[in-house]
């Protein structure tokens, strides 16, 4: 897969799995943009893709901010001259904490984040990619779009709304030559993984995950990345797990017959 002739707009892509991808992507001929809200991280992978003779430009992005979602974009695309072919929404934010007594702030905040930065973005996005008549856009979302997990009252249900509002995208973008899918990663080892999960939340996994491992950084951007390709053409409104088999596991999960 090339990327030739794209411009790539990255959210998150400071950290993690946007910052795996944004890599991938400008190994791959994009002009990439790493839009974080932490610039001094966003920076260093620009730098560091401009020292491998990639294209690439930082710019700070608060994405539930409005206008700072459109000040990024016009600086983005001012600067390559071109307007945006393909956008990665992986910024995000977790927000753990018990259901019972959830902070109502805590709660606006993981929405506003999650849910309507990817609103926006895909919006400022789409409206570029609407002229030119061509796009591709991705979400994370996340296998807690599907399946509970303690702490994750306001997780969960926005990585949920991110994949109904893809579904949204996907109808109202397609007849324009855009396609919109969310992908839904298990547990990956990140920096925001392993902030928050103990010993025992990563053998809990591992023992429910077919694949018996956690997902890799590689494992996220080979999917990314096809569905940001021209062959991935065809897949439109898709919520694709990218898990070792987590969603579609059952019982008997210690595989012994007996
Ligand atoms: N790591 C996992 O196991 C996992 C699993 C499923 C889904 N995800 C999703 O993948 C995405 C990336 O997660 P990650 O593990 O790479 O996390 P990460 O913390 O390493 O990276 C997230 C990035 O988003 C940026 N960000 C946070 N708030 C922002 C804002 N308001 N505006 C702009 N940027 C902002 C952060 O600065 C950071 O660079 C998230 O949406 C997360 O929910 C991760």
């Amino acid at each position: 897969m090339r990327f030739e002739n794209k411009t790539a707009f990255v959210t998150g892509g400071g950290s993690g799995i946007g910052e795996a991808a944004v890599v991938a992507l400008a190994a791959r001929g994009a002009r990439v943009v790493v839009a974080d809200v932490n610039i001094e991280n966003a920076t260093r992978v620009a730098r560091s893709i401009q020292d491998q003779g990639g294209s690439a430009m930082a710019v700070p992005v608060d994405v539930s901010d409005a206008s700072s979602v459109d000040s990024a974009f016009n600086a983005a695309e001012h600067w390559y001259g071109s307007t945006t072919h393909l956008l990665l929404n992986s910024a995000g934010i977790l927000g753990i904490h018990a259901f019972i007594d959830y902070p109502v702030d805590l709660f606006n905040k993981v929405m506003a984040v999650n849910v309507t930065g990817t609103f926006l973005c895909a919006q400022r996005a789409g409206r570029s990619m609407v002229k030119a008549g061509y796009g591709r856009i991705v979400n994370v979302a996340s296998v807690s779009a599907v399946r509970a997990g303690i702490g994750r009252t306001a997780y969960g249900t926005s990585k949920a709304a991110m994949v109904g509002l893809t579904r949204q995208l996907s109808m109202e973008l397609g007849p324009h030559g855009i396609t919109a899918n969310a992908i839904a990663p298990g547990p990956v080892v990140t920096p925001m993984t392993e902030a928050s999960y103990t010993a025992e939340t990563v053998e809990a996994y591992t023992s429910m995950i077919p694949a018996r491992r956690l997902g890799t950084l590689d494992d996220m951007t080979a999917t990314i990345l096809f569905l940001l390709s021209d062959g991935a053409a065809y897949i439109n409104g898709a919520y694709l797990p990218v898990d070792g088999g987590y969603l579609a596991s059952g019982v008997g999960k210690t595989g012994t017959l007996k």
